[in-house]
């Protein structure tokens, strides 16, 4: 196979989702709205504010409203803030606080589809098919998800052929793109090539975006041969919070700084600031009272670790 990066990665920043959907703790709305901001310093320019799902299922998403307006109020930008919205009802509250962008998610694997969003694989495309016909009157772009891409922390294995399934479909409903998510980090390399090969033989590489959480370390190393293969656009979440209430055990997403450190090791521009990047993962972290786990801040001689100190107060981020 012939090597291909791409010239240039679209990383879409979901911590404030992905993130923050996993925290016990409250966090407040002002922190919500300053952590946005920060990574929008930072240079990112597709960001998942929050989602538009049942507070009953998950609490720590319930201001998404107030937070999106707050976000178009202060950032006239080119950034791009989208909402995950799972039904007709999440697609109204996406309409009201005018988010430009939605993500509908679909699930390859039906034990996560009835714990996530309490329907089976077939019911919730025929959901997505009206949530998206609805969101087309309104001009929303619309992403795509299909997670337990790599496993599923209730059934193990997922055939690929279930993942090659569901995400056709959702690029026939009209998702402009499809992230191909490890929802539970369980994701190896040989996987990785696997998946893609099979996905690019019936649909174009760049309908496909990668979202790996990092449960066991190895999400860098899939996200590299995802890049190998043309794909662009990347998912990552800032200091690598959260993981998914609905996939016990799972580990966040793989962390934004270090989606940019390996791009600058490959030569392949993605816009970030680093350093304002790994201060404002560092101020989120010291907010949560929890360990920035991005790697580039773990290794005892990181040059990051000198600059940027892990409890600094990044101030001038
Ligand atoms: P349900 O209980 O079957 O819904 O939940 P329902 O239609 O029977 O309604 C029950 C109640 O919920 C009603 O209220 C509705 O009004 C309300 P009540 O009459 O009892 O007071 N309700 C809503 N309220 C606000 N917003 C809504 C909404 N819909 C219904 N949109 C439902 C079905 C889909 C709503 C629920 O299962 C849900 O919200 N699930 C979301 C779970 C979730 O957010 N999971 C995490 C995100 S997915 C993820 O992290 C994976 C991803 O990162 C990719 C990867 O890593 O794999 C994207
Ligand atoms: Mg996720």
């Amino acid at each position: 196979m012939t090597i291909k990066y791409p010239q240039k990665v679209i990383i879409n920043e979901v911590g404030p989702r992905d993130g923050l959907q996993n925290e016990d703790q409250t966090i407040t709305l002002e922190d919500k709205i300053n952590l946005v901001n920060l990574l929008v310093k930072s240079g990112l320019k597709s960001i998942e504010a929050g989602s538009f799902v049942s507070p009953k299922w998950v609490p720590q998403m319930a201001d998404s409203l107030e937070l999106i307006h707050a976000l178009k109020l202060h950032n006239d930008n080119d950034v791009t803030f989208s909402a995950l919205v799972p039904n007709l009802k999440g697609l109204a509250s996406a309409v009201k606080s005018r988010v430009p962008r939605i993500a509908i998610f679909a699930s390859a694997s039906e034990t996560f589809s009835k714990k996530n969003i309490n329907c089976s694989i077939e019911e919730s495309l025929d959901r997505f098919t009206e949530v998206v016909l609805e969101a087309q009157q309104h001009n929303l772009q619309i992403r795509g998800y299909v997670s337990c891409a790599f496993g599923c922390p209730y059934e193990g294995e997922i055939n690929i052929k279930n993942v090659v399934f569901v995400c056709e479909k959702l690029l026939q409903l009209g998702c402009y793109e499809v992230a191909i998510s490890d929802t539970n980090g369980v994701g190896t390399p040989e996987q990785t090539k696997l998946i893609i090969e099979e996905l690019s033989e019936s649909l174009p590489i760049d309908k496909i975006a990668m979202h790996m959480h990092d449960t066991r370390g190895r999400a860098i190393e899939n996200i590299q041969i995802a890049l190998s293969y043309g794909i662009s656009s990347i998912d990552a979440s800032v200091a690598g919070l959260g993981g998914c209430p609905y996939a016990p055990g799972s580990s966040g997403n793989v962390a934004t700084e270090d989606v940019v450190n390996l791009l600058n090791d490959l030569g392949i521009e993605h816009g970030i600031n680093l350093q304002k990047l790994i201060s404002t993962g560092n101020l989120i972290s010291k907010i949560l009272k929890r360990k920035n786990s991005a790697n580039i801040l773990q290794q005892a001689k990181a040059p990051f670790q000198g600059l940027l100190p892990i409890d600094s107060d990044n101030t001038d981020a």
